[in-house]
């Protein structure tokens, strides 16, 4: 484990060098796994088309990577601590030797339901270890995952298994959260109503109900590991193989299918979390993510489990059964290393100081944050109560495009501002780019997020579709990876990311496209037409603002309300309910019937006062309607 930055001098040096001898750098980080044939090439690219590849040539397998590797010295180590949602219910602990018989277990029961290599296979489970055995048993045969947040609705599910056309969905009877229960295979039986590829269904018997099995189509995931071999050789990958597939929205209705490939998603996995979180050994490490987004992917399983560490996972909620459950977790587990999101900090914070005075949190080391800006006032509360002033804090910026942490602090080692990622990982190479595209060098400016090199963990394409990525990301500006975040960089070269600058709405983390939202709207039998913006809310960062256009005005605007937040929940999930919804009559739209959501993001955010210039509407008059409205 010797790619382990130790003090800030190292991390100069480290950064100079992986920009000035790229490919010498990369090679000594992925020097650490097992290859089981070298690669010819460390990178080639360019980023018109775009074609990135890394690692050119290699062959290997990720969970050879993350188990094999680790059972000589570590066989007997915990590799992952579950953690279920009752606190009643005991934690399970999996050795690294466990975690790989049961992996090749089920890897041996994919096999034989008649997966292959290059299949893809859609995860829809609830946070329980067979979710992280299901993830690996996929990698270890070449089946390309893709896990599909288990909050998603029926149709938002068969949307992704169509457009990935899997062939095998591996789900749970239903799955805990907090004091509710939901039911997962009956989400699952209703999406495979509009989904004609699927051949087999596993289910893994979480909650104890018996819902009906399909014959022929459906086996219980008991059943199917049933007399599997507790061995299963790991297929032989080349380092460009894709390993999965996560979807994410964009600016348009559809969400796009991330693809990550095996070598550089792995080698900067392992690189990125030791460094961050200045990984030892003998760490308790709990990311609170669930493994349904990039967050869990990269740093519940594959980067702890790379890098050799002890990992956390938890089927709960951060208020069940009161909002002490997290501090309780890491006093039970003697948690070394805790990385959550700033909206459960702000959440928590709201319940007070009784929940967490409690507990003494003394096995806390380093804390970290992601998936959104951190407020200075949820930063502070963080390190004062939870950290105790002596934990030092990661505010790690990435994307589930960009596969692992790219600015951040590397715990404890770097200069930390609150509410400032900090600097880039050795390996980043980011830049501001004014409104023309011109790069920004000085320090104190805004400007474009871009990354003008590639990195292992990339983004390859978008799945089925690789004008979309080229379109997405690569033409905004000529030879750079665009971000869709705005940045500032300080005096002392430190990142602020600011927030999107996109269509794309940020929610607790997760990500939301305004198109994705209106049309889930619009699929009311009632809406004519809607337009959504972002506001700021103070416990989500921010919050969905609908601007809603009826057939005619709703007699009681409570219960049609009602209504279009189900049709929400019923198109994409209870995630992405509207706070607020607006009825109007006209929508402020150019001559060109573009809607100006400078407008209505002014007007959701309750500041009406000034405008800007509205002369260029087709009818400023509704305006003065939708301000009205909003009082
Ligand atoms: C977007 C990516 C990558 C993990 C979870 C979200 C925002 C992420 C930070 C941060 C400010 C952040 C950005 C980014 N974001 N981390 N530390 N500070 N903003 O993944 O769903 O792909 O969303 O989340 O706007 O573009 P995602």
């Amino acid at each position: 484990m010797d790619i382990r930055i130790r003090s800030f001098k190292e991390y100069e040096q480290k950064y100079a060098q992986s920009v000035d001898e790229p490919d010498s750098f990369w090679n000594e980080v992925a020097q650490q796994y097992i290859w089981r044939k070298p690669y010819e090439k460390v990178c080639q690219w360019e980023f018109e088309t775009p074609d990135v590849q890394w690692f050119l040539g290699g062959k290997m397998n990720i969970t050879e990577n993350c188990l094999d590797r680790h059972l000589a010295a570590r066989g007997n180590k915990t590799a992952l601590v579950w953690e279920p949602n009752d606190p009643r219910v005991g934690a399970v602990k999996l050795t690294y030797r466990e975690l790989h018989e049961k992996v090749c277990q089920l890897a041996n029961a994919l096999k034989s339901q008649g997966v292959v290599k290059g299949d893809r296979v859609i995860i829809y489970m609830p946070m329980v270890p067979e979710l992280t055995i299901a993830v690996l048993a996929c990698a270890r045969i070449g089946a390309v995952h893709s896990v599909v947040f288990a909050g998603f609705s029926a149709n938002a599910l068969s949307d992704r298994i169509n457009d990935a056309s899997a062939t095998m969905v591996i789900t749970a009877d239903g799955l805990n959260r907090g004091a509710k229960q939901v039911p997962l295979k009956r989400v699952v039986d209703e999406a495979l109503e509009s989904c004609t590829t699927i051949q087999k269904v596993i289910v893994f018997d979480c909650v104890g109900w018996k819902p009906e099995l399909h014959a022929g189509r459906d086996i219980w995931w008991h059943d199917a590991i049933d007399g599997m071999a507790l061995s299963c050789e790991a297929e032989e990958m080349d380092s460009e193989d894709m390993l999965f597939i996560l979807y994410t929205s964009g600016s348009t209705g559809k969400p796009k299918g991330v693809v990550h490939t095996c070598g550089g998603y792995m080698v900067y996995a392992g690189y990125s979390f030791q460094n961050v979180f200045q990984i030892e050994e003998n760490d308790v490490y709990w990311c609170t993510a669930d493994i349904g987004w990039i967050t869990g992917h990269t740093y519940i399983v594959y980067g702890p489990l790379l890098s050799g560490t002890t990992t956390v996972m938890f089927e709960g909620v951060p208020t069940f059964p009161d909002a002490g459950r997290f501090w309780q977790v890491c006093d039970k587990h003697g948690v070394t290393v805790f990385y959550t999101a700033p909206t459960a900090i702000r959440a928590l914070m709201a319940c007070g100081l009784d929940h967490v005075l409690p507990y003494n949190l003394h096995s806390l080391r380093l804390l970290g944050t992601v998936g959104e800006p951190i407020n200075d006032e949820a930063w502070r509360w963080y390190y004062l109560h939870i950290g105790k002033e002596k934990c030092p804090i990661v505010d790690t910026w990435w994307q589930t495009e960009t596969g692992g942490i790219m600015i951040s602090g590397l715990g404890g080692l770097s200069p930390m501002n609150p509410a400032h990622a900090g600097f880039p990982l050795p390996g980043i190479q980011p830049v501001l780019l004014d409104q023309e595209g011109k790069e920004i060098t000085s320090n104190e400016v805004e400007g474009y997020l871009c990354i003008k090199y590639p990195w292992p963990s990339m983004i390859r394409t978008t799945y089925g579709d690789h004008e979309r990525c080229k379109h997405t990301y690569f033409s905004h500006y000529h030879n750079h990876y665009f971000t869709g975040d705005g940045a500032k960089r300080d005096e002392n070269g430190l990142y602020r990311i600011i927030g999107r600058v996109d269509d794309v709405i940020n929610v607790s983390g997760h990500r939301f496209g305004t198109a994705e939202i209106e049309e889930a709207i619009n699929a009311n039998k009632y809406v004519v037409e809607s337009a959504v913006v972002g506001y700021p809310h103070d416990v989500k960062g921010q919050g969905i603002y609908a601007f809603v256009i009826c057939d005619s005005m709703p007699e009681d605007a409570a219960i049609r309300r009602d209504e279009i937040i189900e049709t929400v929940v019923e198109q994409i999930g209870r995630i992405a309910k509207p706070e607020k919804i607006q009825f109007v009559t006209g929508l402020p739209k150019t001559r060109s019937g573009k809607i100006m959501r400078r407008i209505l993001r002014k007007v959701a955010e309750g500041d009406a006062s000034n405008l800007g210039d509205i002369s260029t509407l087709l009818d400023p008059d509704v305006v003065a309607d939708i301000v009205k409205g909003a009082q």
